[in-house]
């Protein structure tokens, strides 16, 4: 869950490489370092925290050479500290590592090098690599990495060079995502697409097992057998700006406002009202799959788990087929019955979490049909999956997920209306109706973004408070809880979503005056029954904040605040009924100071288990 970006051609690199890693800061920010080759010398800086302290570190003492590294780093093995922090080096100084990833075998490494007199600075499971290579390298620095990353077991994304070949940069990955930019006399590796935008958009996208040789004039990608491989790059027609935070002050908050956009972006080509059709590109289920489905699985984790809880419920009313939904690092230990009539759908944004990897591998071992629902293009799982439907949110930068969620449920949305329609669950007439209700909700989420100054005004009215509860029945329970996830990850706050029904059976005794409570509460087949939640919290003393559809007046009665919604069908009310909980959460962050697009202890990619 570290950030890599590495530089060879004419240009200075350091410059290049710290622009780009500021791009990859949402994959970690415990430290960051960048080490450059000059005149036969390697020079590395490295420093404790956030880039801007590297900056700064840069400003006072330059880094010289048209070749380098750098990493903005994740802790995994050893705390932040400056000796910790990557690039790391081996004995002599003349051999320089980037990773991202775990080396499982880093121990029994670490002692067998060690009793070889290597010399180790770091508690860090990345420094045997650089002595591996040091021990394997006789003059050609491709030969000593392929040597030593056969002794490695684990995960890696490595960029690496070499003081006696200062125009070269041999990387490989395995388990972990990386990327190489192709440039014009220059080239590029990198975590993510954002770091290269600025230098380029010809990106190849290594697969499990490539090498690849950079120098500033050549690119050669080899796989895991050594043979070389053809691998064509893409050309990536994101707008850089959409890398930026465009005017917001903070990545989530602009992210959030993108939503009508992003979900008009996830429909396009796919939904078409006026013609009462869906076409899914990127899902080839045959009729045959399509009439047997036995069962769903859906895994994923942290907001995507709740994208899909939401879509158990489409899954089975619309379509009617049973639907189970797993956390992944459950799902991928608890040896499910999966077989080729159940389809899994994994759902990631990043498609980089390695117990959503993990999950999908299991179920292709057992021969299920596997379809991701991803937003990174290009990503381990949109290469892994059988299917896969991208969200086409563009990148999303902040830690807290927000229209990557929206288009989640967008997504699933196409999906279990298709499936319904395709297995004749649902007459045409009512299909098309849903169709065109569907492609109104982005106008209905604009309306309540206009109401963000009202959410604001609340937050700043209860950012002092230290617990809340979420609740919501039905359809809005998984928003419930992602409303709560949205809050404590990144304003700290300890906050509680739970099913409204399930209070009574223990939460209940939380609630005094102490405790506001967030309750979605729009129309719909469940509204009396969580009218009746409501009366039961206000008994004890609850402060009753509701999410509530324009028009319910009745509602003024029973909570002391509403936030309104336009009114929309049930169905579609988990799309709408998440954006206030999403403003409410930034508004208590900021209003509390703290760093909402890098919260503490989060990363935005959690590649290890
Ligand atoms: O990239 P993924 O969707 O697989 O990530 C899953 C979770 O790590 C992610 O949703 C996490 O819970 C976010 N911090 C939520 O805002």
């Amino acid at each position: 869950m570290c950030g890599i970006v590495g530089y060879v051609g004419k240009k200075q690199s350091a410059e290049i490489i710290r622009d780009g890693l500021c791009r990859l800061e949402y994959r970690g920010y415990d430290s960051a370092g960048i080490a450059a080759v000059s005149g036969g010398v390697i020079d590395v800086r490295r420093s404790v925290g956030k880039l801007h302290l590297l900056t700064e570190l840069l400003k006072t003492k330059p880094l010289a050479g048209t070749t380098g590294i750098g990493h903005t780093r994740w802790a995994t093995h050893g705390k932040p500290s400056e000796e910790n922090a990557h690039p790391h080096t081996d004995c002599s100084g003349k051999i320089v590592v980037v990773h991202n990833g775990i080396i499982e075998n880093y121990q029994e490494l670490k002692k067998s090098l060690s009793d070889a007199g290597h010399r180790f600075k770091s508690e860090t499971d990345t420094e045997v690599i650089a002595h591996l290579v040091e021990k394997e390298y006789h003059g050609d620095l491709l030969a000593a990495v392929k040597s030593a990353l056969k002794q490695v077991r684990g995960a890696y994304a490595l960029g690496i060079i070499c003081a006696d070949e200062p125009f070269r940069i041999i990387a490989a990955r395995q388990d972990a995502p990386l990327i190489v930019g192709v440039g014009d006399g220059e080239n590029f590796i990198a975590s993510d697409v954002p770091a290269l935008l600025p230098y380029t958009r010809s990106m190849i996208f290594l697969m499990e097992g490539d090498f690849v040789d950079l120098t500033p004039t050549a690119v050669t990608v080899y796989d895991r057998s050594g043979a070389v491989v053809k691998r064509v790059p893409e050309t990536i027609t994101w707008n850089a700006v959409q890398a930026e935070k465009g005017g917001y002050k903070h990545f989530m908050l602009k992210e959030i406002f993108e939503q009508p956009q992003t979900i008009q972006d996830t429909f396009r080509g796919r939904l078409y009202p006026d013609d009462g059709e869906i076409c899914l590109d990127g899902v080839q289920f045959n009729a045959q799959l399509i009439s047997s489905l036995s069962k769903i699985y859906i895994v994923a984790c942290g907001t995507s788990y709740h994208a899909g809880l939401v879509g158990k419920f489409l899954f089975e009313n619309l379509a009617g087929i049973p639907t189970e939904v797993d956390i992944a690092s459950e799902f991928r230990y608890r040896d499910p019955v999966l077989d080729e009539t159940c389809l899994t759908i994994v759902i990631s944004q990043s498609g980089e979490t390695a117990d959503t990897l993990a999950a999908l591998r299991l179920a292709k071992q057992r021969k299920s049909p596997v379809l991701g629902i991803c937003n990174a293009v290009g990503s381990t799982v949109s290469r892994e999956a059988d299917h896969v439907l991208y969200t086409h949110c563009g990148p999303e930068i902040g830690v807290a997920s927000t229209k990557a969620f929206t288009g989640q449920l967008t997504a699933i949305y196409l999906l279990a209306l298709d499936l319904a329609n395709r297995r004749k669950r649902i007459d045409k007439s009512v299909f098309k109706q849903l169709l065109t209700e569907f492609w109104k909700v982005p106008l209905g989420i604009q309306e309540i973004l206009k109401k963000s100054d009202d959410i604001e005004a609340l937050a700043k009215e209860y950012f002092h408070n230290k617990d809340f509860l979420f609740l919501g029945r039905n359809l809005n329970y998984p928003i419930a809880l992602e409303g709560a996830l949205k809050l404590k990850e990144i304003s700290y706050i300890h906050a509680e979503g739970y099913a409204a029904g399930e209070m009574k059976h223990g939460p209940i005794a939380l609630i005094d005056e102490n405790m506001p409570i967030m309750v979605i509460a729009t129309q719909g087949k469940v509204y009396d029954k969580i009218v009746s939640n409501i009366e039961e919290a206000k008994a004890r003393g609850g402060t009753i904040i509701a999410i509530a559809t324009e028009g319910d007046t009745a509602i003024k009665t029973k909570s002391r605040h509403q936030i309104y919604v336009p009114p929309v069908n049930e169905l579609f009310s988990p799309i709408l009924n998440v954006i206030p909980l999403q403003l409410f959460a930034y508004y208590v962050a900021v209003s509390l100071g703290c760093d909402v697009d890098q919260p503490r202890n989060l990363a935005k990619s959690v590649t290890v288990e």
